[in-house]
């Protein structure tokens, strides 16, 4: 595995691997790594001849009073992983690498972007996409892996590549989570025990409300007073949203009769953390 941090060393090696006739899968990741990230890889391995993995902590998606500077690193943690689950290449470059002093070109979309994570994080999507497009234009993969768990931002992926032309497959990959529950997240770092112990509370609640669902329940308005309600009793969370959306267009759902996304944002005190379940009729 080869380890890389200019965007002219990927261009040369890709295109090495591409006069080879070799296909490449990417997987773009901020690091710390865990095991919802080696799915990604492992799904990438599986499916193509060579596998990129980027490393890169955005600062274009994080809003000024977030947590860019404490975000966890961990370089070479992170290259173990990569190395055990057989990726080829890491890229890790500099902010200065990925954004000269006179950048000033984004990409951004509207509808799909300022619902459910885009209402408390305005700029986030921009950033995502910023540097997402400019990922895939240095690695030019054939494939693109990301987690179902950010399901906004995977559907936000998925419009930008069919919007714009982009060549390149989107590939959804399953929420990998701990044993009790609690969906794997490089912020679950931030969580102290207690915190880590009240954070079961996401996933409890959309089980039970999947059950809900089960017994025929389709009213939007009854799911999402259930999931408050729960997340209510567990005195160190606090709801940021909880909503019933469409899964292509992120649009609200009242009454459910098509497949739609059940998905939540819940602070367990500081840290703010995702979940959310499809459900298929
Ligand atoms: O999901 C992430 O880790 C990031 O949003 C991504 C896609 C790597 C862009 O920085």
């Amino acid at each position: 595995m080869q380890v890389v941090k200019t965007i002219k060393e990927v261009r040369e090696i890709v295109k090495q691997w591409k006069k080879q006739g070799l296909s490449i899968g990417f997987v773009p990741t901020m690091g710390y790594l865990h095991e919802g990230h080696e799915s990604l890889i492992t799904n990438a391995v599986s499916e193509n001849d060579r596998v990129v993995v980027s490393i890169f902590v955005n600062p274009l998606q994080f809003g000024p009073t977030e947590d860019l500077s404490s975000y966890p690193r961990d370089f070479e943690h992170d290259s173990k992983i990569c190395q055990n689950n057989g990726a080829n290449l890491i890229f890790h470059p500099e902010p200065s690498e990925m954004y000269s002093e006179d950048f000033c070109s984004f990409v951004d979309m509207t509808g799909l972007t300022e619902g459910l994570c885009g209402k408390s994080r305005p700029i986030h999507f921009r950033g995502v996409c910023t540097v997402v497009s400019k990922l895939f234009n240095i690695v030019h993969p054939d494939k693109a892996y990301f987690g179902q768990k950010d399901a906004q931002q995977l559907a936000v992926i998925k419009q930008m590549v069919k919007d714009l032309n982009v060549d390149i497959e989107i590939i959804g990959c399953p929420i990998v989570r701990e044993e009790d529950g609690l969906a794997k997240s490089s912020r679950n770092t931030y969580l102290n025990k207690e915190e880590r112990k009240a954070a079961l509370i996401l996933n409890k609640s959309l089980k039970e409300v999947y059950e809900l669902l089960l017994d025929g329940e389709r009213n939007s308005e009854v799911i999402i007073k259930s999931i408050m309600e729960n997340i209510n009793t567990e005195s160190l969370a606090k709801v940021d949203y909880v909503e019933i959306v469409d899964n292509i267009s992120m649009k609200k759902v009242n009454i459910i009769e098509k497949p739609v996304l059940v998905a939540m944002a819940v602070y367990i005190g500081k840290t703010r953390l995702i979940d959310n379940f499809i459900f298929e009729l």
